[in-house]
């Protein structure tokens, strides 16, 4: 059954570790992800884009799918569905389709807009057990075709919306979605201390795993992150074991092109890139 994020979010916060937000995109994904978790005892937030949940076939179908491997697994660690950088909308589609978590992004409306709309989706989820994520501060990078400028976030702004009683905020400290480039400053640790300082027991999201050094990611787990969220690692890692494979002509001899065939090699690398993230981030035994 899917969980709320929060009392994953909570434990982890206490506990000195953070908990993966693994973004899927198909079956394969989801399976690799669900069956990783399962093997290290490890909780997990499965995250959707309003794109990724369009290419699924819709917010119903990926909450079937997840329910229904939930259940054909035996999958037995906390595991929550969680809508990644919501529009208003999508917010209220996805919370209809039955996903236990969202995130509604206003970091691109004024402050006082973002309050608004945060506020009205706090009292939805508190009503339903669902978790909520809010945003201040664009995290840098291109998301679904929206280029965010990669702002630092205002400790006061945020300290205003985790106020509000979400369950978690992602706030910007430098921090990019996918690769990094060359010169980057990296992340604001001076904003994160102030930002933890104001907003106290709140889990802080940091987004675009991909590309942090795993020594920026401990430190940030140190300074109170609880959640990191991965995607285009696992993205890149599936891409290069499926070209690999088809470029060792293994596609075209005898049942290679059996998609069960083809698509293994990326599932397994999936595996693989979440076994690494989990190890990093600490959450293994801890379900
Ligand atoms: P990456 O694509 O950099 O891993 O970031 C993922 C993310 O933050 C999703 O919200």
């Amino acid at each position: 059954m899917l969980v709320s994020a929060k009392e994953m979010l909570e434990k982890a916060a206490k506990g000195g570790y953070a908990v993966a937000q693994i973004n899927i995109n198909n079956l394969e994904w989801t399976k690799a992800v669900l069956e990783t978790v399962e093997e290290m005892r490890s909780p997990v937030i499965l995250g959707v884009s309003e794109g990724a949940g369009k290419y699924m076939g819709g917010y119903k179908t990926v909450v079937g799918m997840v329910n229904g491997l939930l259940t054909e697994l035996n999958i037995t660690v906390p595991v929550a569905l969680h809508l990644d950088h919501g529009s208003y909308e999508g917010a209220k589609k996805t919370i209809e389709a039955g996903f236990s978590s969202v995130m509604f992004d206003g970091s691109h409306y004024p402050i006082a807009e973002n309050i608004e709309k945060t506020k009205e989706l706090v009292d939805i989820c508190n009503k339903l057990g669902l978790s909520l994520e809010a945003e201040v501060g664009s995290i840098g990078g291109e998301e679904d075709g929206v280029v965010g400028g990669g702002e630092v976030a205002s400790p006061e702004e945020c300290k205003m919306i985790a106020d509000l009683g979400v369950t978690m905020l992602a706030a910007g400290i430098g921090n990019i979605h996918g690769k990094y480039p060359a010169n980057w400053q990296g992340l604001r640790f001076d904003v994160l201390e102030k930002i933890k300082a104001l907003t106290g027991d709140m889990p802080l999201v940091l987004h675009g795993g991909t590309g942090i050094p795993a020594d920026m990611i401990q430190k940030a787990i140190s300074l109170g992150v609880a959640k990191i969220n991965v995607n285009t690692e696992c993205q890149l890692s599936f891409a290069a074991a499926t070209r690999k494979y088809i470029e060792e002509g293994k596609d075209l001899e005898g049942k290679g092109f059996d998609p069960r065939k083809l698509l293994k090699p990326g599932y397994e690398a999936i595996k693989a890139t979440v076994r690494e993230k989990i190890t990093l981030f600490g959450s293994a035994n801890k379900a």
